[in-house]
């Protein structure tokens, strides 16, 4: 048999469909062996689109014997109990952001798969785009000085009524959709031991879910971080480090399209400047660490920390949440 890591997919996720499946099949090292679904025709198409095994559900493909590592694209509140059963059965696991809905169960998670010896993966893909690595090289040139304020902004325009971000039951809103990247951008840019010191919130009457919010923290040292999300919003996905003597500003860091250079903006000294940082595949960059962990070809160690340390701050900023004044508009169904 080949070394090929031998993936299982649960749910037929719109995520999987558009970005992980197609960055599976031009990923060396990875196969696409079985697909489960609740809809029987569906999981055929879908398997059948990537030439994989469909299965009745997911415990079935857990059972799979040629499947060693899943990945799991299903609503959030499912990704704690799927990610357990996974790896009771043995199976790796790649699980869509967030891990899980809080920190004490992603803590959880992450020793269940530190005893039982097997991989586990929050699929944050955009962090492993190398135009951060661009921009960590401007910051450590000197471009900015000393890093005086962090701020990020992920926003989306409204969603069909259907969709599962408007479900609090499958653990929707926007802070753990959205709000995500803005806090794990403040934890790599401004360093660990960021504290939350306000934040604001807006629950839709209708669905009960958190549709947008902001929140402001700051570092030890002195570092203010501004963030904002939500999915009322033109789209937006970005982060500005601003320093003692300048600017840097990224603005393509969600889903950037492989074959995009993300342009980077620096301000210096009354001067605006663009650098284009090198196109990449983080959707398939995240694969293939995953399946590199899986043969032991890659250290696990320490991987699991930004996913922690994010997954406890957006505890801190549900915690730390005041609502929002009630806007006049609604959104449209
Ligand atoms: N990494 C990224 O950049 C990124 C981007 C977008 C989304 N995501 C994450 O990926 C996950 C899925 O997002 P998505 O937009 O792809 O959602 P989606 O299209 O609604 O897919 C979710 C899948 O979960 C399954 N499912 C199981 N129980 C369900 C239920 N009660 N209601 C609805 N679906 C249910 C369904 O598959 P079956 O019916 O076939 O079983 C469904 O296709 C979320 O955790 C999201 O945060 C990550």
């Amino acid at each position: 048999m080949s070394d090929r890591l031998r993936l299982g997919v649960m749910g037929c996720a719109s995520i999987a469909w558009r970005r992980m499946l197609p960055a599976a099949e031009r990923t060396p090292g990875v196969d696409i062996t079985a697909v489960a679904g609740r809809d029987p025709d569906r999981t055929e198409r879908f398997a059948a689109r990537f030439s994989a095994d469909p299965m009745p559900d997911y415990a079935a493909l857990l059972e799979h014997p040629d499947v060693e590592a899943v990945y799991i694209p299903l609503p959030n509140a499912l990704h704690r109990e799927w990610a357990h059963r996974a790896m009771r059965n043995g199976k790796h696991v790649l699980v869509e952001k967030p891990l899980t809905c809080c920190y004490r169960h992603s803590v959880e998670l992450v020793a269940q798969a530190r005893s039982s010896r097997r991989v586990l993966m929050e699929n944050m893909t955009a962090p492993r785009h190398a135009q951060h690595k661009v921009v960590e090289r401007l910051v450590a040139d000197g471009e900015i000085g000393a890093l005086r304020s962090f701020s990020a902004a992920y926003g989306i325009p409204p969603l069909p009524a259907e969709d599962i971000r408007y479900r609090p039951e499958l653990g929707g809103g926007a802070l753990l959709d959205l709000g995500i990247y803005a806090v794990r951008a403040a934890v790599r840019f401004a360093g660990p031991g960021l504290s939350v010191e306000g934040a604001v919130l807006r629950t839709d009457p209708e669905t009960g879910v958190d549709t947008s919010g902001a929140a402001l923290l700051r570092t030890p040292d002195g570092v203010d971080v501004h963030l904002a999300y939500g999915f009322e919003h033109a789209y937006t996905s970005g982060y500005t480090l601003w320093g003692s003597a300048g600017r840097i500003t990224a603005t393509r860091t969600a889903a950037p399209p492989p074959e995009l250079r993300p342009e980077l903006t620096v301000e210096r000294k009354g001067e605006t400047r663009t650098i284009a940082a090198p196109a990449d595949d983080q959707d398939s960059a995240t694969l293939a660490a995953f399946a590199a962990q899986v043969r032991g070809q890659e250290s696990t160690a320490g991987h699991q920390a930004p996913t922690l340390r994010t997954a406890r701050l957006l505890d801190a900023i549900r915690a730390a949440a005041r609502p929002t004044a009630e806007r006049p508009e609604r959104r449209p169904r």
